[in-house]
C-alpha cells in the first residue's frame, strides 16, 4: 500500500477494510486494549507518515492531533460517528484536514433505540424484568407494574432532523399519537407525513394523529407526555435540559436521550427522578460516560443502555464503510461526492452549528 490509513479500533466487517486495500492503502487497525485511547496513543499511532485516520466519537480530535496528522502528511479524518461534538473541525480544516462524518447510515437504528427506550420507560420493562428474576412474581394483580398508553397521547421531538423525524415517525405510526416538535428549521417532510396519516385514520373513521411545531422548547416539554432529545450536541445545547426545564414537563412525562449526554443536567435529572416517582427516563448517552451520576444506577424509573443506539450489525458496518470512503476519497481525490450520505459527511467549519 501507498497510504498509510490508520483506523483507532476495530470495526465491525470487513468491507470498510477491503474498500481500502484494494485502492493502494495499508490500513493498521488499534490493538491496544483499553478502551479509551488518550491523545498520546493515537500520537504514537500517527507516526511519522499517516494519510488518513478513522477514529471514535470517544476520542479528542483537536489541535494536538490534527497538526500531529498534517506533519505526517495526513489528508483526511473521519470520525465513526454522525456526532462530532468531538471534533474541533475548525483546527482539522487549518491544518488543511477534511473531516467526515457517517450521517444516513444509522438513521433508522438510532430511532428504533429511541423507540425501544420510549416503550420500555412506558411499560416498565426493565423493572419487570427485574422482579420476575428475582422470584418476586406471586400471581397477576390488577395494579402490578401498571404504565402509561402511548396511543393518543403527545409525543414531542426537540431536533426534528435526521433521527429526531424518523423517531417521530416511528411513534406517530405506530401507536398513533400526536405530535408536537421543536426545531430551529421546519421540518416539512414530517408534518406532510403526519397530515397524510391523520387523514387516512379519519377516513378509516379513527381519530386522526395531528402535529405542531411549537414556537418554544418549552412548549414541548409542557404539552408532551413522551418527550425525545435529538439535538446535536454545542454550546446551545448543553444542559438543554435542566432542573428548570424538568419541573415544567408532566408528572408522569417520559424523557428520552439517544443524543449526547451533556444535552441533559444529569445530577439535576436523579434529583428530578427523585422527587417524581411516576417520572421516567430512557437513556443512552450520559454527561461522563462512561460513568453515571450518584444516584441514577438506583433509581427504578430510569432505565439505562451504554451507549448502543447505533448497535445494529447493518449500521455499524455501514458506518465503518462511510469512514472508510470518506477518508479514502479524500486521500486519492476522488470525485466521489455523487453520494448524497457523502456530500454532507464532509465537514467544514460552516457546517458546524453557530455557538
Ligand atoms: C453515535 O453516538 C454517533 O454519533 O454516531
Ligand atoms: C390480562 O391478562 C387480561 O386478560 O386482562
Amino acid at each position: 500500500g501507498k497510504y498509510r490509513v490508520v483506523s483507532t479500533k476495530p470495526m465491525p466487517g470487513t468491507r470498510w477494510i477491503r474498500l481500502l486495500t484494494d485502492q493502494d492503502c495499508r490500513v493498521e487497525i488499534c490493538t491496544e486494549k483499553k478502551t479509551i485511547l488518550s491523545v498520546e496513543d493515537i500520537l504514537s499511532l500517527i507516526g511519522n507518515k499517516c494519510d488518513g485516520v478513522i477514529g471514535q466519537l470517544t476520542e479528542d480530535w483537536g489541535e494536538v492531533l490534527f497538526s500531529m496528522l498534517r506533519r505526517a502528511g495526513g489528508k483526511a479524518f473521519s470520525n465513526m460517528a454522525v456526532g462530532y461534538n468531538n471534533v474541533v473541525v475548525g483546527a482539522a480544516n487549518k491544518y488543511g484536514i477534511a473531516v467526515g462524518n457517517t450521517p444516513g447510515v444509522l438513521t433508522e437504528t438510532t430511532a428504533e433505540l429511541a423507540a425501544s427506550l420510549s416503550l420500555a420507560a412506558s411499560r416498565r420493562i426493565v423493572e419487570a424484568d427485574q422482579f420476575m428474576r428475582a422470584g418476586l412474581y406471586d400471581g397477576w394483580l390488577p395494579h402490578l407494574f401498571v404504565g402509561n398508553l402511548l396511543k393518543g397521547q403527545t409525543v414531542g421531538v426537540i431536533g426534528a432532523g435526521r433521527i429526531g423525524s424518523a423517531y417521530a415517525r416511528m411513534m406517530i405510526e405506530g401507536f398513533k399519537m400526536n405530535l408536537i416538535y421543536y426545531d430551529l428549521y421546519q421540518a416539512t417532510r414530517l408534518e406532510n407525513f403526519v397530515t397524510a396519516y391523520g387523514e387516512f385514520l379519519k377516513a378509516n373513521g379513527e381519530q386522526p394523529v395531528t402535529w405542531k411545531r411549537a414556537s418554544s422548547m418549552e412548549d414541548v416539554l409542557r404539552e408532551a407526555d413522551v418527550i425525545s432529545l435529538h439535538p446535536v450536541l454545542d454550546k446551545t445545547t448543553y444542559h438543554l435540559i435542566n432542573k428548570e426545564r424538568l419541573a415544567i414537563m408532566k408528572k408522569e412525562a417520559i424523557l428520552v436521550n439517544a443524543s449526547r449526554g451533556p444535552v441533559i443536567d444529569e445530577a439535576a435529572l436523579v434529583e428530578h427522578l427523585k422527587q417524581n416517582p411516576m417520572f421516567r427516563v430512557g437513556l443512552d448517552v450520559f454527561e461522563d460516560e462512561p460513568f453515571m451520576k450518584p444516584g441514577l444506577a438506583d433509581m427504578k424509573n430510569a432505565v439505562v443502555v451504554p451507549h448502543i443506539a447505533s448497535a445494529s450489525k447493518w449500521t455499524r458496518e455501514g458506518m465503518a464503510t462511510l469512514a472508510a470512503l470518506n477518508v479514502l476519497g479524500k486521500i486519492k481525490g476522488y470525485p466521489i461526492w455523487s453520494d448524497p450520505n457523502r456530500i454532507e459527511s464532509f465537514l467544514d467549519e460552516n457546517s458546524v452549528p453557530p455557538a
